[in-house]
């Protein structure tokens, strides 16, 4: 065992199960966009480790690009939904078949706000892949197109997901010992 392995009350979703899953959302998103011409975007930095599985598992061809935010406030576990943009996208997405890449949907607020911002700017169509689902925490409604896992409310880190930027490197999603954080 590693040292950040340590840090897990438990594993809760496996490498395999993972692998298992991503590929079914790809075949799914394959056939959904036949034919049409795909953007993923891929928000950092939690989504992604996810979306570089997830577009492999995609056979149609497609573009990829990247927003980075950051959310105001909030504590190292929640999320505040007041959004900045570190890095705004480099592509034009008007008329453009937009897929947002994202690791979890906790309260709603962060995919709520990017939602509204990215649909100010036109695009054919705007949809959402999310890896993790925690609905038991939804303050917001945020339509999701395709989900990954729905997951108890129990903090996860690890494929992507952080704690204080820390555990992104494991390769499956883990529940963090609780005396580890304060929520
Ligand atoms: P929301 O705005 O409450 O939906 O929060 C979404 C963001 O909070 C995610 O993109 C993550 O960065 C973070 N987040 C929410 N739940 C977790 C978790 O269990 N582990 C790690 N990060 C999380
Ligand atoms: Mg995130």
């Amino acid at each position: 065992m590693t040292n950040l392995e340590n840090d897990l009350a438990k594993i809760l979703i496996t490498r395999e199960q993972l692998q298992q899953r991503i590929a079914e959302l790809g075949e799914a998103i394959s056939r959904d966009y036949a034919g049409k011409d795909l953007l993923l975007v891929c928000i950092l930095k939690g989504g992604i480790l996810f979306l570089s599985d997830l577009m492999r598992a995609i056979r149609i061809p497609h573009a990829i690009d990247f927003m980075a935010i950051s959310s105001y406030g909030g504590t190292r576990t929640e999320s505040s939904g007041v959004v900045r943009i570190l890095m705004d996208l480099n592509t034009n997405i008007t008329n453009r078949n937009v897929l947002i890449v994202e690791d979890i949907v906790d309260t709603g607020r962060t995919l709520a706000y990017i939602t509204e911002m990215l649909k100010t700017r036109d695009p054919a169509s705007l949809k959402i892949c999310t890896l993790l689902n925690k609905p038991s925490r939804r303050e917001v409604h945020v339509p999701l197109d395709y989900v990954g896992f729905d997951i108890p409310n129990e903090f996860v880190v690890g494929y992507g997901l952080d704690y204080d930027e820390f555990y992104r490197n494991l390769p499956f999603i883990g529940v963090l010992k609780t005396e580890l954080y304060a929520r």
